[in-house]
C-alpha cells in the first residue's frame, strides 16, 4: 500500500476500531475452538475485540496461522490483516547457544547469520514479528534474564544489537524470510535491585546514558521496527507510562519512529507500582507515553474511547498510533500477502535442515569459553573415558526461551560421543551420576515443568556407581549444570553455586580421580570456586542449543579448539555482585600486589577481582602478544575532529603446538577527566586464527568516537589529556602505551 493509502484508511476508521489496532491477544484465544471464557469476560475482553484485535503474540505454524488469518479477514471491515508476534530469542526450531554464550563468540557477524537462519524458519511457520534482540546491559548474575544478554559492556552489546537486528530485517522487511526485529527491554531492566526480578532500576543519568542507552540507540540506529517497554521504573515512574523515557528519550533523542509495544501485562502493573489509579489513569498515562500496542491487558480496548470522548486525550495521539501500526503491517507487506511466508512445505524441508544444524554447531563451538586447563584437554585418543553426570544425556539444553523447540531435536554428549567413539566403543562409558536438582525439589518456570523426580535411593545408587566408573577411567568428563528452567525470566537466584547433589557428585569423583574435565551448562556468571578448586580443566557450554552435544565433542575431542571469551564477568563469591570490569578506580583503589593496607576499596574476606574477568578464556594453544606500538605519543584535538586516528599495533604469535584462535582486545582508559572514566572500557577486539609458530601483526585505529563521552558540561567530545592503550587477551592485560590529546 502507498502511504496515502494508509492515511486514507486511517481516516476510514471508526474510533473504536483504530482502539482495536492497538490490542495485543495471546495466542490462546485464537487457538481452535477458542472461546470467550469467563477470565476473559471479566478483563472485559469482547467479541468485538477478539475479532478485531490488532495483534496476537505467540501462535506459531504454518497452518495454525493461514487458519487464523484467513478467518480473521472474513471479520475485518477494512481488509486489515492481524499481525503476528512471537519470542523467537536463540532460533526457532533450530535452536542456537543463548545470547551470553553469542556474547562470548566475540562474533557479531556470525550471529547475523543466526539471526537470519531464525527470521527463515520462524516466517516459514507464520511469524512476522519477534521479540528480539533483548540488548540490556547486564553486570547481576543473580538476575535469570542475564542469558538473555550479550553480557556487560556497551560496545559490545551495540555491534550484537545492531547485527541481530540486521539479521532479522535485513534490507526490507517485505522481502522472503524476514522478520520485523523488536528492541527491549526499554529502558534499564538489565539492572533490577538485588538482581531480583521485575524489582526497581536505580540508575543514575550518567551510568544509564554511558552503560545502558548505547545498545538500545544501536538498536535504533539498525532500523528496529518495534521497541518494547520494561516493566519497570526509570527515575520513579514505570517505563510503560513514563512519557520523558519514551517520548524525550526514545522517540526524540535515540530517533526512534517505529512501533512501541508494552510488555506483558505491563500497563496494567502501573496500578500496582502505585503510578496510576486504575485502568483508566494506566490508558491515559500509557498513551501520553507514547504506547501504541497494549500487550495482553485490554485497558486500551476499555478505557481509550471514552477518554477520547470526554476530551481527557486527543484523537490524534491515536491516530499517530495507529498509523505507526499499519505502517509495520504494510512494511512487512502483509495488506498484500496477509501470510507472508507462512509454507508449512517449507516448514518440513527448512527447519532443521543439515545447514541450519551446521551453523548452530559452528556459533556454539565458538560460543564455548575454556576456563581452566591443566593439560587433559584436548581428549588423548584411545583412553578410558568415563562421561557422568545429568548433563550426559540431558536434551534440555536450548535455554529458557525456546518453546518452539523440541528437547527431541537435541543432540546430547551420550549421543554426540557414540557417534565420534563409537556406540559399542569398550573404552567409553557413560553414567548419570546425578540428577539435576535435589530430589524432590519442585522447580516450576516458564514452562512450568516440573522435574522428573528421582529418589533418594536412585541417587545413591547413582553416584555410587558413577564413582565406581571414575576409578575404572583414565579420565573423566563431568557434564554438570543449572536447569534450563533455573535462568531466563524470573529466575533470579541468591545463590549461584551449581545446585548441591551436583557439587557432591564432583568431591566424590574428584576424591578418586585427578583427570577430571568439568563441562559446564548455565545461563549465567556461576560462583565455581569448588569446581576449580577440584577440576583439572573447565569448559563453559552455557546452553548451546540443538547441536550442543556435537559441538562439545567436537572441542573435547581437539577436533575444534575453544576460543569463547567471556562476555561478563564470573565473580568469585555472589557476594561481590554486580562486578564488571569497567567500574570506576574510586579514591582508594584496592590492588593486592601494591598495597596491603587496609584503608582500601576491598573486602576482608575476598579479593575485589572476580574469578574469571570479562574477556577472559583459555585455547588449547598459547599466544604472545607483543608490547603496544603507537605511531604518535599524541595527537591534538583539532586533529580527531578532522577525523584522524592514531593507529595502536601489536603482533601476535602463537606460541603452542597447534592451531588457535585468540581475540585480541583493545581497550582505553581516559586518566583524567571532567567526569571519572572507567579503568578501561573496550573499543575495538580482532579474531585471530594462526598456526603454530606463525605470527601476524594487529592494529587499531583510534578517533574521536572512541575518545569521546559525555562531558561534565553534558556535550559528547573528547576531552584534553593523557590516554592509556592496552591491548591483550583480557580485560585484565596491563600490556599498554599512553600518548596525549593536546
Ligand atoms: C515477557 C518478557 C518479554 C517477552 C514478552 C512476550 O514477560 O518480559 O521479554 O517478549 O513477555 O512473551
Amino acid at each position: 500500500m502507498k502511504q496515502e493509502q494508509l492515511l486514507e484508511l486511517l481516516q476510514e476508521l471508526s474510533l473504536e476500531e483504530k482502539i482495536h489496532q492497538m490490542l495485543q491477544l495471546p495466542g490462546a484465544y485464537y487457538e481452535e475452538g477458542a472461546k470467550l471464557t469467563g477470565p476473559m469476560q471479566e478483563s472485559g475482553l469482547t467479541e468485538e475485540m477478539l475479532q478485531q484485535a490488532g495483534s496476537v503474540l505467540s501462535i506459531y505454524g504454518a497452518k495454525e496461522i493461514t487458519a487464523i488469518q484467513e478467518e480473521y479477514l472474513k471479520h475485518q471491515p477494512h481488509g486489515i490483516p492481524l499481525l503476528f508476534m512471537l519470542d523467537v530469542i536463540n532460533g526457532y526450531r533450530t535452536v542456537y547457544p543463548i545470547p551470553l554464550a553469542q556474547g562470548a563468540m566475540f562474533d557479531p557477524a556470525l550471529s547475523k547469520e543466526l539471526a537470519q537462519m531464525a527470521a527463515k524458519e520462524a516466517a516459514v511457520s507464520g511469524v512476522q514479528v519477534t521479540f528480539s534482540p533483548m540488548v540490556d546491559l547486564v553486570r547481576d548474575a543473580r538476575w535469570g534474564r542475564v542469558m538473555e544478554s550479550t553480557g556487560e559492556d556497551p560496545y559490545l552489546n551495540s555491534l550484537y544489537a545492531r547485527a541481530m537486528v540486521e539479521g532479522y530485517q535485513g534490507e526490507d522487511l517485505a522481502e522472503p524470510y524476514r522478520l520485523a526485529a523488536c528492541v527491549k527491554h526499554f529502558a534499564g531492566y538489565g539492572a533490577p535491585t538485588a538482581g531480583r526480578d521485575y524489582n526497581t532500576v536505580e540508575l543514575s543519568e550518567r551510568t544509564f546514558r554511558e552503560y545502558y542507552l548505547p545498545a538500545y540507540q544501536a538498536g535504533v540506529d539498525a532500523g528496529a521496527a518495534m521497541v518494547m517497554t520494561s516493566f519497570n521504573t526509570v527515575n520513579g515512574i514505570p517505563a510503560t507510562g513514563n512519557r520523558p523515557l519514551m517520548r524525550g528519550v526514545l522517540r526524540e533523542e535515540l530517533g526512534f519512529d517505529g512501533v512501541l509495544i508494552s510488555d506483558w501485562a505491563a500497563m496494567q502493573e502501573l496500578i500496582p507500582h502505585g503510578y496510576c489509579a486504575d485502568r483508566r489513569e494506566a490508558a491515559l498515562r500509557s498513551l501520553e507515553a507514547g504506547v501504541d500496542i497494549d500487550m495482553t491487558t485490554g485497558i486500551y480496548s476499555q478505557q481509550l474511547a471514552e477518554l477520547v470522548r470526554e476530551g481527557k486525550v486527543e484523537e490524534a495521539l491515536l491516530d499517530e498510533a495507529v498509523l505507526r501500526i499499519l505502517e509495520l503491517k504494510n512494511k512487512l507487506g502483509l495488506f498484500e500477502h496477509p501470510t507472508k511466508d507462512a509454507d508449512a512445505e517449507a516448514e518440513k524441508t527448512l527447519q532443521l535442515c543439515d545447514e541450519h544444524r551446521a551453523l548452530a554447531r559452528k556459533a556454539a563451538e565458538e560460543s564455548f569459553v575454556l576456563l581452566k586447563n591443566e593439560g587433559i584437554l584436548p581428549l588423548e585418543p584411545g583412553k578410558k573415558v568415563a562421561f557422568i553426570g545429568p548433563y550426559v544425556e540431558n536434551p534440555e539444553i536450548h535455554g529458557a526461551w525456546s518453546f518452539m523447540a523440541s528437547a527431541e531435536d537435541a543432540v546430547t554428549i551420550k549421543q554426540a560421543a557414540q557417534n565420534w567413539f563409537g556406540a559399542e566403543n569398550p573404552l567409553i562409558s557413560y553414567h548419570p551420576g546425578a540428577p539435576v536438582l535435589e530430589p524432590g525439589s519442585p522447580l516450576s518456570g516458564l514452562g512450568s515443568q516440573v522435574l522428573p523426580q528421582v529418589t533418594q535411593e536412585e541417587t545413591e545408587r547413582w553416584l555410587s556407581e558413577a564413582v565406581e566408573a571414575a576409578k575404572a577411567a583414565d579420565v573423566v568428563v563431568l557434564a554438570l549444570g543449572e536447569h534450563r528452567l533455573q535462568t531466563g525470566e524470573a529466575a533470579s537466584r541468591a545463590d549461584i553455586t551449581l545446585p548441591e547433589v551436583q557439587m557432591r557428585l564432583l568431591e566424590r569423583v574428584c576424591d578418586v580421580h585427578s583427570k577430571v574435565a568439568v563441562v559446564l551448562f548455565s545461563g549465567r556468571p556461576l560462583d565455581l570456586r569448588r569446581v576449580v578448586a577440584r577440576a583439572e580443566a573447565v569448559l563453559e557450554v552455557w546452553m548451546p542449543g540443538t547441536e550442543g552435544g556435537s559441538a562439545i565433542v567436537n572441542v573435547l575431542t581437539g577436533q575444534v579448539s575453544p576460543q569463547g571469551k567471556l562476555p561478563m564477568s564470573f565473580p568469585y563469591a555472589v557476594g561481590q555482585v554486580p562486578v564488571h570490569y569497567n567500574e570506576y578506580a574510586t579514591g582508594r583503589p584496592y590492588s593486592p600486589e601494591v598495597e596491603a593496607d587496609r584503608f582500601r576499596s576491598r573486602y576482608l574476606d575476598i579479593p575485589n577481582a572476580p574469578l574469571f574477568p570479562f574477556g577472559f578464556g583459555l585455547g588449547y594453544t598459547t599466544f604472545a602478544v607483543s608490547p603496544v606500538m603507537l605511531d604518535v605519543e599524541s595527537i591534538s584535538l583539532a586533529a580527531l575532529e578532522a577525523g584522524e586516528t592514531l593507529t595502536a599495533r601489536v603482533s601476535v604469535t602463537n606460541t603452542g603446538r597447534v592451531a588457535g584462535t585468540e581475540t585480541v582486545q583493545l581497550y582505553l582508559r581516559d586518566v583524567a577527566a571532567s567526569v571519572v572514566r572507567p579503568v578501561k572500557e573496550l573499543k575495538g577486539f580482532e579474531k585471530v586464527t594462526l598456526q603454530p609458530g606463525e605470527c601476524t601483526t594487529v592494529s587499531f585505529a583510534i578517533g574521536k568516537d572512541a575518545l569521546s563521552f559525555e562531558t561534565a558540561g553534558g556535550q559528547r567530545r573528547v576531552e584534553p589529556g593523557r590516554f592509556v592503550v592496552f591491548v591483550g587477551t583480557d580485560s585484565t592485560t596491563e600490556n599498554a602505551a599512553a600518548f596525549d590529546c593536546r
